[in-house]
């Protein structure tokens, strides 16, 4: 399969630590000057892109901080000068007319750097308690098939008239237009049967969580295969990385955020009450043991230096394109990843694609 450049990225810490929440090495901060700095210093290490999840409560723990996706994607856009960002947005929270405006502004201070990451929620209390309403899992894509028909269009610049079950515009355009492209990158974040139509028809690419290759070839197998609009769809893939000198460490560390994490089992009793059963991305989660969210460790970017590298060449050699990165404690261990295993990936790119894989192409890379 034919595939675009690799790219890396990082989930922005919206709501403190992915992995674990009480670590020592890293205390809870989910705060705008933690992410302020954190995607400034993964602009400065070479990533590519980040993602900026969007939750108005925390959905973890609700007394716990949580950070506002837009406003900060906005900040970030003009702080930074070469990364992507990537909001993430629920349709329910804004009107469509609404959010494509606030998408085409922050693409402007961006200079054409801005991506909506559209996902059709899990967390009950979000919306219920907001008076909002959860509507059942079609309902919601439905809703959200809708409502990016009407933000993609008007994204585009185009005199927008539409009328669905939900929405009522007419001769709506949004000026200026989108001074840089045809519009902001669209991804969509979700795994089930209308997630995956949903952006087969609309999106430019599948956000896919954390799994092993195999799913993950499968998954990409089944979506590629759907005819398209335009151009062939494009994936990322989000997983949480330990990396280290060798295999022993990275599976000490392993242990160490495992032990960690097990102290948050109330709090994920909770989170599992306030979710979703039918959301797929739950069930699949359910399947491997991990450690961070959105599939974290399950994509198997746990080990060495040079194994790690090598599944990474293996995902990008089966279409993934994008990698969301989960780290913890997330500075240090983002740099370690940018000048330990990032080189040794592009050193691997560098080869033949039929001398990529296998212990023997990587003993050469120690
Ligand atoms: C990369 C990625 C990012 C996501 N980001 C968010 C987010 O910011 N907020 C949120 O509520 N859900 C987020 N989700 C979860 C989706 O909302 C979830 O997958 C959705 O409920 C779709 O369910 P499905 O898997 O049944 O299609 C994300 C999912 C993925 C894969």
């Amino acid at each position: 399969m034919t595939t675009h450049p690799l790219r890396f990225g990082i989930w922005a810490l919206v709501h403190g630590s992915r992995a674990a929440h009480q670590d020592p090495e890293e205390p809870y901060d989910a705060s705008w000057e933690r992410n302020r700095d954190l995607v400034l210093a993964a602009e400065r290490l070479g990533y590519d892109s980040t993602l900026i999840a969007q939750h108005t409560i925390n959905p973890h723990q609700e007394d716990l901080d949580q950070l506002e996706a837009w406003s900060s994607a906005a900040a970030l856009a003009a702080l930074t000068s070469r990364i992507e960002i990537i909001a993430a947005i629920k349709p329910y929270l804004y009107h469509p007319v609404v959010l494509a405006k606030m998408a085409l502004q922050i693409e402007n201070i961006s200079r054409g750097r801005f991506a909506i990451n559209l996902v059709n929620a899990w967390n009950r209390p979000e919306l219920e308690k907001a008076g909002i309403g959860f509507p059942e899992h079609d309902a919601r894509y439905a809703y959200g098939r809708e409502w990016i028909s009407v933000v993609s269009s008007l994204m585009q610049g185009e005199h927008v008239t539409y009328k669905g079950a939900h929405f009522d515009v007419r001769d709506y355009a949004l000026r200026p237009k989108d001074l840089y492209r045809a519009r902001p990158t669209i991804y969509v974040g979700g795994e089930s049967e209308p997630a995956r139509a949903l952006v087969v028809d609309h999106g430019d690419v599948w956000f896919i969580n954390g799994q092993p290759l195999e799913d993950v070839a499968d998954l990409i197998a089944n979506v590629a295969a759907r005819p398209r609009p335009s151009v062939p769809l494009r994936f990322g893939l989000s997983a949480f990385v330990i990396a280290r000198e060798t295999h022993e460490q990275a599976q000490a560390a392993y242990e160490r955020l495992s032990n960690l994490a097990a102290k948050d089992a109330p709090m994920k009793a909770i989170q599992k009450q306030n979710t979703d059963p039918k959301v797929v991305m739950m069930q699949t989660m359910q399947k491997t043991p991990r450690l961070g969210s959105n599939g974290g460790t399950a994509a198997g970017l746990v080990g060495s230096y040079n194994e790690v590298a090598s599944r990474i060449g293996a995902f990008h050699a089966a279409g993934i394109e994008l990698f969301m990165l989960q780290f913890q404690p997330f500075e240090a261990e983002m740099a370690r990843f940018a000048q330990e295993v990032i080189p040794r990936v592009r050193q691997l790119q560098s080869r033949p694609l039929a001398d990529r894989t296998g212990a023997g192409s990587l003993s050469s890379l120690r």
